[in-house]
């Protein structure tokens, strides 16, 4: 339960083009198999990057000055980029701050979610079919077969969170990053992802690293938590995660 999947330790990012300006700074952050750990901070605090990182996805403007990721005891940063493509989406994966940008506008949402299972996971037509709408309907899309002739634009903010969901399960990954899973939904349907990934932790082991702005919503939700300000990881008490506290009660 407690052996960590993801690891970030000591990780340092830079801009390319102007090595002092650090991005990330000393960055470290664990995630147990089976957890969720919440990552939380204003905007421009290094959210995103940091998720993107823990996918090996480290942006081109950015270097990594030092530090190491580590997947199971692997440094993500020792291997080739066609091993971490193979691996990503099966072992950690992402679900995007924007779900419109994870979707193609010119394909069905159903055709999107089996091209990403098939990737992964080559499995004959009428049986693919069926664990698409399954995996639909894990993420408690009502109706997957309707919702899933659909095309992206025609789903309400609160399906097409789903449906992204749904996509970046289909390779059944051991942990999911979830950036802002909730950010444009309303309160109701906020506290029915938050219930989903629950569920999601239950019923699949799932480890889930739960990155937001809302200090209140993840710390209900998460094992444990950082607190990123300016790239760098400050403690529960710092003033800037009083504020964040704060702000939310206003
Ligand atoms: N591809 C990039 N090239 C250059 N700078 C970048 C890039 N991506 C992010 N940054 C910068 O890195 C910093 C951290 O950005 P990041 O997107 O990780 O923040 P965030 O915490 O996710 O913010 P938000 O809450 O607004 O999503 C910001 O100053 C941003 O301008
Ligand atoms: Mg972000």
């Amino acid at each position: 339960m407690n052996e960590a999947i993801v690891s970030v330790k000591n990780l340092t990012l830079a801009l390319a083009e102007s090595p002092a300006t650090l991005i990330l700074d000393d960055v470290s952050l664990v995630v147990p198999r089976g957890s969720i750990v919440g990552v939380v901070g204003g905007s421009g605090s290094g959210k995103t990057t940091l998720g993107l990182a823990m996918l090996g996805l480290i942006p081109s403007a950015m270097q990594v000055k030092t530090g190491k990721i580590l997947w199971e005891d692997r440094d993500l940063l020792m291997r080739g980029p066609e091993e971490l493509r193979r691996m990503r989406g099966a072992r950690v994966s992402m679900s995007f701050q924007e779900a419109a940008s994870a979707f193609d506008p010119v394909f069905t949402v159903g055709d999107q979610i089996l091209e990403a299972m098939a990737a992964h996971n080559p499995s004959a037509g009428k049986l693919a079919r069926q664990k698409m709408f399954d995996l639909l309907s894990l993420v408690e899309v009502p109706d997957p077969r309707r919702v899933a002739a659909n095309y992206p634009h025609e789903l309400s903010g609160g399906l097409r969170q789903r449906a992204m969901l749904a996509l970046a399960l289909s390779a059944k990954p051991s942990v999911l990053i979830a950036d802002e899973p909730t950010s444009s939904l309303d309160v109701t349907l906020q506290a029915r992802v938050m219930q989903l990934f629950r569920k999601l932790r239950r019923d699949l082991g799932l480890s889930i690293v739960l990155i937001a702005h809302d200090l209140g919503m993840v710390e209900r939700l998460a094992d444990e938590m950082v607190v990123l300000s300016k790239g760098c990881v400050v403690g529960k008490d710092h003033p800037y995660a009083r504020a964040l506290m704060s702000a939310q009660e206003m």
